[in-house]
């Protein structure tokens, strides 16, 4: 690809394309750590500017959290130059204001996974590297997005609500909560939980790129004392009003940000540079 691309979009459970913009091609680039989940789809916006989609649990919908393959994933999109990553993930709610439909941008990460995804991409390099995660969110691309995005679904015109500043906490699944492990989760401080955020967020760190997440919230999880605990079904069913306006949004916020970033280039690279004080040396 001659022009480079600055922006990624990762979608998540009902988000399989930007079908709002104008498709250019796909691209499918091999990776240390093999391909990722779909091949990546180069789309342009009204501005004529690029952005790359690639959908985390592949187009058709056929691979589960545990299995998807983030370090190609991030890996790939680097490769084509992505500088900043907007990914999209769907997310149960654990407070009652937040409601299904609601669109949320967590700061903060409680990692409940098990072990089984690979975290980093220093294993087997001989190199040992420690990044800081403290936020693991870019903090200053986090705060834009959340105007940027405000003015979006202002914009869309649907009234869907966004929250800001919230716990996310991820589980491996693919079953959902106990009704004790959700009620749990709350008192950690926990606001949503969802099964994809991790290792994404890490291996951005790590790949030095900027990371900011849009949680879309579908179900009340089972903290409800008088309700049923989710189901795929209950998640599904929201799921295509979710990535329409998730649709929506990242159009808006994408040609926004790639505007700003002719005056504010930071704001596009705000990880560029993070790891080089995160190495152990012998
Ligand atoms: N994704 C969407 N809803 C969820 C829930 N309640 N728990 C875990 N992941 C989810």
């Amino acid at each position: 690809m001659s022009e480079k691309v600055s922006v990624g979009v990762i979608g998540g459970s009902g988000l399989y394309n930007l079908g709002n913009l104008t498709f250019v091609k796909h691209v499918n680039p091999e990776t240390p750590w093999g391909f990722p989940s779909s091949p990546i789809a180069i789309s342009s916006l009204p501005s004529g500017a690029l952005v790359a989609f690639l959908a985390r649990h592949g187009v058709d919908h056929s691979i589960s959290p545990s299995a998807i393959p983030s370090r190609a994933n991030i890996a790939a999109l680097k490769s084509l130059g992505v500088r900043t990553i907007i990914a999209f993930s769907a997310v149960g709610s654990l407070r009652e204001e937040i409601a299904p439909g609601d669109f949320v941008l967590p700061s903060q990460l409680i990692d409940r996974t098990k072990g089984v995804r690979p975290t980093t991409f220093f294993d087997g390099t001989g190199l040992v590297a420690h990044a800081g995660f403290s936020d693991p969110y870019s903090p200053r691309l986090a705060a834009w997005l959340a105007g940027a995005v405000e003015e979006a679904l202002k914009d869309e015109g649907r009234g869907v609500k966004l929250w800001t500043g919230k716990t996310l906490v991820v589980m491996e699944g693919p079953q959902f909560s106990t009704r004790a492990e959700s009620l749990m989760y709350r008192q950690w401080g926990g606001d949503l939980i969802g099964m994809t955020a991790l290792p994404e967020a890490k291996l951005a760190r790590e790949a030095e790129i900027s990371f900011a997440l849009i949680a879309t919230s579908t179900d009340y999880d089972a903290w409800r004392p008088h309700e049923a605990g989710v189901t795929a079904a209950e998640v599904g069913k929201i799921l295509k009003q979710n990535a329409e306006t998730s649709r929506h949004v990242a159009a808006h916020v994408i040609e926004r940000l790639l505007a700003i970033a002719d005056t504010d280039p930071a704001l596009l690279s705000e990880e560029a540079g993070c790891m080089q004080f995160g190495f152990m040396a012998p």
